[in-house]
């Protein structure tokens, strides 16, 4: 008789999804929870660099555009909350743990908005990272994350698109303007390439993760696919990627980089980057101020279910 752990290791070796009422063992769900909700964290919140440009947008189009998109990374973390749900946890843990900085959220959002340009390169740069990394956890082991990511790739491009064509208007607009996309394309450079986490030696979880079909494509890879398809990207703008030590391997057929500094992705993540503090006052304040919305829409939830309780009785 197959034992729990046989089945399971069965279905990953197939190639199968695990579902939530599947066995699995302790540490999967566990790596699952962390990064789900770390993912989901991010998220939401992601909606401040930008959320911060809302008021400021060139025009109504662009305004409208970026509504669209910051409301997208709220439905993203929703979705993500979700399905880290599936495993037994629930989001008021989960956001406790940030709040109480016991949990993640993506280095990337540590960085300062200075000018319209640097949404253009939060598209275009994070977006388009995001779309590396998010594409393979389609085919995620546990099957509700890799449902959720599907409804969020499709939703990725349109953020990734509008973030290019905001770089390709300032690109070919005035001095200043080219300028601006330029100083963005400097500051969110580096960040980005960090963003997909410590190189594949210095990883923790990828060995049990790839394991476990949960990582499909390594740190490195995935980081080394985003700068081959950006680099060319850049280049079509007009614009330098800032690094000297950039060029192009013919042997290997991928660009070279320079150094990262991993003393300062670590920094960030450790919470002293250039905006952690502001990101998680706002994120608590947020919460706290939002007590009085989810006291009523609880109530509301209950009301609804009596009501509904007495039409059936
Ligand atoms: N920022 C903060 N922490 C990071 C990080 C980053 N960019 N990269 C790695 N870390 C953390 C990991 O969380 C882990 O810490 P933990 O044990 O406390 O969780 C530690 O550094 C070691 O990293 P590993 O590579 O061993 O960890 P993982 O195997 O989990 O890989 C990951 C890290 C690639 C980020 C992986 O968790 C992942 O693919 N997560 C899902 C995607 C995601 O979260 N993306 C974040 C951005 S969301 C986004 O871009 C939204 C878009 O709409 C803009």
């Amino acid at each position: 008789m197959e034992t729990e752990e046989e089945k399971f290791d069965a279905l990953i070796d197939a190639d199968d999804r695990i579902e939530p009422t599947d066995w699995m063992p302790e540490n999967y769900r566990k790596t699952l929870i962390r990064q789900i909700a770390q993912h989901a964290h991010s998220e939401i919140i992601g909606m401040q660099p930008e959320g911060n440009w809302l008021t400021r947008a060139p025009s109504l189009r662009r305004k409208a555009i970026l509504t669209a998109k910051v409301q997208d990374e709220a439905g993203h973390g929703l979705y993500l909350y979700g399905a880290a749900e599936t495993l037994g946890t629930d989001r008021s843990e989960l956001l406790d743990l940030l709040h109480a900085g016991r949990q993640k959220y993506s280095s990337i959002f540590n960085y300062p908005t200075l000018t319209w340009a640097d949404i253009g390169a939060i598209g275009w740069l994070v977006d388009g990272a995001a779309i590396m990394n998010q594409v393979p956890l389609c085919r995620c082991s546990f099957g509700p994350y890799a449902r959720a990511m599907v409804r969020i790739c499709k939703e990725e491009s349109f953020h990734q698109r509008q973030g290019f064509q905001i770089m390709l208007t300032l690109a070919n607009g005035t001095d200043a303007q080219r300028e601006m996309a330029q100083d963005a394309l400097n500051r969110w450079w580096w960040p980005t390439v960090m963003m997909f986490g410590p190189a594949d030696a210095d990883s923790p979880h990828s060995e049990q993760n790839m394991r476990w079909g949960i990582k499909r494509i390594s740190n490195d890879d995935l980081r080394q696919k985003f700068i081959d398809a950006t680099v060319p990207q850049a280049e079509l703008l007009g614009l330098t990627i800032p690094d000297p030590d950039l060029h192009w391997d013919e042997e290997r057929e991928t660009y070279d980089i320079g150094e990262i500094d991993w003393d300062e992705f670590w920094t960030v993540v450790g919470g002293n980057g250039p905006c952690n503090d502001d990101r998680m006052a706002t994120k608590v304040g947020a919460y706290n101020e939002g007590e009085w919305v989810r006291e009523a829409a609880s109530a509301y939830a209950i009301k609804q279910a009596a009501r509904a309780k007495e039409v059936a009785a």
